[in-house]
C-alpha cells in the first residue's frame, strides 16, 4: 500500500494520504538554522545545536504521536481547520504535502477555500520563512481568521522538560506590533532570542498557552480558536508560545499570502537592550524586512533551489530504472546531506538531547556527501580530529555548539580511530587536495598539542598495533562498530548503560571486524605515507597490515566464515560453536571488502555463508541464530528481542558492506539483489508494513525473526545513507575517485543493458556510458575517450572546466 508517490522532475515526495503510518519527515535548513517538519507540519527548529538552542518544543514519546509544530488553524464560521490535517483533523477535501529538497508544501482545501503553506529556511539565514496563501475557490466571498500557533521552547531542550519547578517561572516574551518574540533568560545569561513574526496586521494575538488553548484542551481544539477570539495574552512564566490571529476577506477567485518568519537572533553583550527591559531588535527587524514581501520569499526559494540543483549535479545517473535514477540522484544524495548536517542528533527517533555528533558515525558520513561539499567535509573531518586523544584514541562524540568531544555516550570504542583514515582517504580522493595532511590539528582540543593531521591519522592507526590481543587480533574495548557486542561489560544492574559501562578491565577480547578494518584502511594508510614522501613509515606500516592478514587467516577464520571476536574469556564468537549467533556479518563484510584470503577462497566462501545464513526477504540480517536469551558476556545485543535492531535485526547499515564484497568477487546480481531489497524507493508499495518514508533509508528493519519482519525504525540519520550511496555509485555502477584520476569498473546485473552517469570530477565533466552487450557483470573490454580508443579503466585528469565523453564497453 501507497500513501504518496514521487514526483521525479520535482523532486519530491508527494504524501496524498494524511494517515501514514508513522509521521513521514523532511528537514529544513542547510547550514546552522534547521527544522524538522512531518507531513501534518509537525516538529520543531532549533539553531546549532538541537539541545542548546532550540526554539521550539516537542513532545517525544507523547500521544497522539507527533503532536506540536507550526501549525495554521483556519476559522471559518462554524468550522475550523489545519491544511495540514493535523492537528484539528478536520476532514479536508483535498490534502497533500510535497516533501523536497530543504522545504516542504503543505496544501488543503476546504468548502472552497485552499491553503498553501511552504516553509523552508532560506541559505544563510537564522529563520524558517512559512508562506501562508489562501485562495478563495468558492463563488462568494468570504471571511475567514487564520491563527497560527508555535510552542516555545526555553532553550535547552533537555532541562525544558525536566527542570519544571524553575521553569514554570521563567518564560518572558514582548510583544511589538505583529512580533512576538521569546525572550527567556535574555536578562542574565543569554545573548540571543527567537522571534515569530507575520506581514500583515493581527486581529489579536496569544502568547500564553493556557490562555489560548484552554486548560483542558489540546492543540487540536485550541479555546481561541474554536471561539474566534483571540486572548491577547501575555505571557508570565508557564507555558509561553506565540500565535498570531490575521482577519481575511477574500472575493470569488482571490488569493491572498501571509509571510511568516520564525527566526532567531543573537546580540553583542553591549547591544542587547533598547532600553531597560526592552530587547534590541534590529537585527530581528531587518531579517522581518528581508522576506516581507512574498517577491522576496520567491526569490530565496528560488536560490535554495538552484542550491540544490548544483549539489545534485555532480553524480547524475540514467539506468532506464525510476527507482534506482531517483535514490542516486536525488533521495540518496539528499540524505547524505541531513545526515551530514544533524549526524545523530535531531529526528524522530533521536530526540536532539542524547547524541551529538559521533566520531564513527560522522567520519563515515563523509563518504556519502564530499562529493557535492568537499571544502565543508575538510572542516567536519578536521573538528573531529581535533577531539582525538593524544594516544591515537577517541571520544565517542562531540556536541555541536561546543566541538568538544565528552564521554557522556561512551568511549574506548576500538573501531573509532580507524575511520578517520577512510574520511581522509575519502577526501583527498574526490579533491586531490594532500594539503589536508599538513594542516595542524589539536589533540583534545588542546591547541597547544597541536601537530599535522597526518599524525592523527598515525596514531589512529597506531592505536590498534598499540592494542592487540592474545591472537594478534585489535582488542575490540568497550565495544567494535557495534556498539551492543559489549564483551567486557557483564553487567546486571538495570540502571547501568551498556554503552558506558565496562565491569572488566579485560585484554583479551578481540574483534575480527576490526581487524578487517585495519587491513583496508591501514593499506589506504599506507598510501597516504608513500604519496606523502613517507617510505619508511610505509614500509613500517605495511608490515602490521600484512602481520594483521596473516592473524586473520590463522585466527580469525571459521571453517565456512570468518570469526567475529573472541569474547573476554578468549572463547569464539561467531562461530559454528556456538548456539546462537554462530556468524555475523560485520566481519565478513570487512574481511571480504579488503580481500582477506580472496585467492584461497575464502571471500567467496564467507559471502556464500551470508548467503545461505543471513539473507531474506528484507534484507540481511546481522547474524544468525538470534539471541533468545541475555549472555552476560556478549552485553547489550542478546537484551534486545530476536530480529530487533543488533539482535539480528536488518541493520541497514552493515548490507553494503557486503554489496561491496561481492563486487569484489564480481557478482553483480547478487550485490545488486541485496541493494534493491533495502533501497526505500523499491519498498513504497509495501509502505504499510515498512511503515517509515519510503524516500530515505532506516537504520534498522526488523529481521525474520521479529513479530513482524520488515517493520522499519530509525529513519534518516543513520550510516546506511553514506553507505547505500558509495556501495551503489563507486562498486555496483563502479564509478569511483582514485587519488589521481577517475576509475570506471562497473558490477551489475548480467540483465543489464548498461546506463549512463555525468559525473563531474575535480572540475571535470564527464559523461560516462557503459556499454553491455555481452550481458556481463564485471570486466572491461574497451575503454574511449572522445572517441579514442585508450587503455586501462582509469581515465586521465583533463583540464577543469572540460567536458568529455567515454564509452566504457564491458566483457
Ligand atoms: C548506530 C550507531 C553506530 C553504530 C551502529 C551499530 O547506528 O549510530 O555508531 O555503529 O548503531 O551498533
Ligand atoms: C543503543 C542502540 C544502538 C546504538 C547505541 C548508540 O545501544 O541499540 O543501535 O548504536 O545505542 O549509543
Amino acid at each position: 500500500m501507497r500513501f504518496g508517490h514521487f514526483d521525479d522532475a520535482a523532486r519530491e515526495y508527494v504524501i496524498t494520504n494524511p494517515r501514514t503510518p508513522y509521521p513521514w519527515i523532511n528537514y529544513l535548513g542547510n547550514d546552522d538554522f534547521f527544522g524538522l517538519i512531518s507531513h501534518t507540519a509537525g516538529g520543531y527548529a532549533f539553531c546549532k545545536d538541537a539541545r542548546f538552542r532550540r526554539l521550539t518544543r516537542y513532545r517525544y514519546n507523547n500521544v497522539p504521536w507527533d503532536d506540536g509544530g507550526r501549525y495554521f488553524y483556519i476559522q471559518d464560521g462554524d468550522c475550523v481547520w489545519s491544511p495540514g490535517w493535523k492537528p484539528v483533523r478536520t476532514e479536508l477535501d483535498e490534502y497533500r504535502c510535497r516533501h523536497g529538497m530543504s522545504y516542504t508544501i503543505i496544501r488543503g482545501v476546504k468548502n472552497g477555500i485552499e491553503a498553501e503553506a511552504l516553509f523552508f529556511v532560506p541559505l544563510g539565514t537564522w529563520a524558517e520563512v512559512h508562506q501562508l496563501t489562501l485562495t478563495n475557490r468558492s463563488q462568494v466571498a468570504r471571511a475567514v481568521r487564520v491563527f497560527s500557533l508555535v510552542e516555545w521552547c526555553l532553550w535547552n531542550a533537555h532541562d525544558d522538560l525536566n527542570n519544571l519547578q524553575r521553569n514554570l517561572s521563567i518564560g518572558e516574551v514582548e510583544i511589538d506590533g505583529s512580533a512576538i518574540y521569546h525572550k527567556t533568560e535574555y536578562r542574565e545569561r543569554r545573548n540571543h532570542y527567537a522571534f515569530y513574526a507575520v506581514n500583515a496586521p493581527l486581529a489579536g494575538f496569544d502568547t500564553d498557552r493556557d490562555a489560548f488553548l484552554g486548560p483542558y484542551n489540546g492543540f487540536d481544539s485550541p479555546a481561541a480558536v474554536m471561539e474566534g477570539t483571540p486572548r491577547n495574552s501575555e505571557a508570565h512564566g508557564w507555558s509561553p508560545i506565540a500565535s498570531h490571529c490575521v482577519a481575511l476577506h477574500l472575493q470569488p477567485g482571490e488569493a491572498k499570502t501571509l509571510v511568516f518568519l520564525l527566526g532567531y537572533v543573537e546580540n553583542a553583550d553591549d547591544q542587547k537592550w533598547d532600553r531597560p527591559g526592552v530587547i534590541h531588535k534590529a537585527n530581528a527587524r531587518a531579517l522581518i524586512e528581508r522576506f516581507a514581501t512574498p517577491a522576496s520569499v520567491a526569490a530565496a526559494f528560488q536560490e535554495l533551489r538552484s542550491f540544490w540543483d548544483g549539489l545534485l549535479s555532480r553524480y547524475v545517473l540514467d539506468s532506464g530504472d525510476a527507482r534506482l535514477d531517483r535514490m542516486v540522484n536525488v533521495w540518496n544524495q539528499y540524505q547524505c546531506m541531513v545526515t551530514f548536517n544533524l549526524s545523530r542528533s535531531a529526528s524522530y527517533f533521536e530526540t536532539g538531547i542524547g547524541r551529538g555528533v559521533g566520531f564513527r558515525d560522522s567520519n563515515q558520513d563523509v563518504i556519502g556527501f564530499v562529493h557535492q561539499v568537499p571544502a565543508r567535509a575538510r572542516q567536519r573531518i578536521l573538528e573531529l580530529a581535533a577531539t582525538q586523544l593524544p594516544d591515537g584514541s577517541a571520544y565517542h562524540q562531540y556536541q555541536p555548539l561546543t566541538k568538544r568531544g565528552n564521554s557522556d555516550i561512551g568511549g574506548d570504542f576500538n573501531d573509532d580511530p580507524l575511520w578517520l583514515i577512510f574520511s581522509t582517504a575519502a577526501y583527498i580522493k574526490e579533491t586531490g587536495d594532500f594539503s589536508i595532511l599538513d594542516e595542524q590539528v589539536p589533540f583534545d582540543n588542546d591547541e597547544r598539542a597541536a601537530r599535522p593531521h597526518f599524525e592523527h591519522l598515525k596514531r589512529a592507526f597506531s592505536h590498534t598495533v598499540d592494542n592487540l590481543g592474545p591472537h594478534g587480533l585489535p582488542l575490540i574495548g568497550r565495544a567494535d562498530w557495534n556498539d551492543c557486542l559489549n564483551l567486557n561489560c557483564f553487567s546486571t544492574d538495570p540502571n547501568e548503560s551498556f554503552q558506558t559501562t565496562s565491569n572488566r578491565a579485560g585484554r583479551t577480547a578481540e574483534s575480527v571486524m576490526i581487524a578487517g578494518q585495519f587491513v583496508l584502511y591501514g593499506r589506504e594508510f599506507v598510501e597516504l605515507c608513500r604519496r606523502s614522501g613517507r617510505e619508511q613509515e610505509a614500509l613500517e606500516a605495511q608490515r602490521h597490515v600484512d602481520a594483521m592478514v596473516a592473524s586473520v587467516l590463522e585466527h580469525g577464520w571459521d571453517g565456512e566464515w570468518f570469526l567475529r571476536a573472541y569474547d573476554f574469556f578468549g572463547n569464539r564468537v561467531g562461530s559454528r560453536e556456538n548456539e546462537e549467533g554462530s556468524i555475523f556479518i560485520e566481519s565478513q563484510g570487512f574481511c571480504a571488502m579488503a580481500g582477506i584470503g580472496l585467492g584461497e577462497g575464502k571471500v567467496e566462501q564467507a559471502l556464500d555463508s551470508v548467503n545461505a545464513w543471513l539473507d531474506s526477504d528484507v534484507g540481511l540480517v546481522l547474524h544468525q541464530p538470534a539471541f533468545t536469551r541475555y549472555r552476560l558476556e556478549y552485553g547489550e545485543i542478546s537484551s534486545y528481542p530476536p530480529g530487533y535492531k543488533e539482535n539480528a535485526g536488518v541493520f541497514c547499515h552493515n548490507n553494503p558492506w557486503i554489496m561491496i564484497g561481492e563486487t569484489v568477487l564480481g557478482r553483480g546480481d547478487r550485490a545488486f539483489e541485496y541493494y534493491r531489497k533495502i533501497a526505500p524507493a523499491y519498498l513504497e508499495d509495501r509502505s504499510d508494513v515498512h511503515r517509515l518514508e519510503p524516500y530515505v533509508y532506516a537504520q534498522m528493519v526488523a529481521g525474520r525473526d521479529a513479530a513482524r519482519p520488515g517493520e522499519a525504525k530509525n529513519s534518516w540519520l543513520t550510516g546506511t545513507a553514506a553507505w547505500n550511496y558509495y556501495a551503489i555509485t563507486q562498486f555496483i555502477l563502479g564509478i569511483r575517485p582514485g587519488y589521481d584520476a577517475l576509475e570506471v569498473n562497473p558490477c551489475i546485473p548480467r540483465t543489464w543493458n548498461g546506463f549512463t552517469v555525468t559525473r563531474i570530477f575535480r572540475g571535470v565533466t564527464y559523461h560516462i556510458e557503459v556499454r553491455n552487450p555481452r550481458h556481463v557483470s564485471k570486466g572491461i573490454r574497451r575503454v574511449s575517450l572522445d572517441g579514442d580508443p585508450m587503455s586501462g579503466n582509469t581515465i586521465p585528469m583533463l583540464d577543469p572546466g572540460s567536458e568529455h565523453r567515454v564509452m566504457v564497453e564491458l566483457g
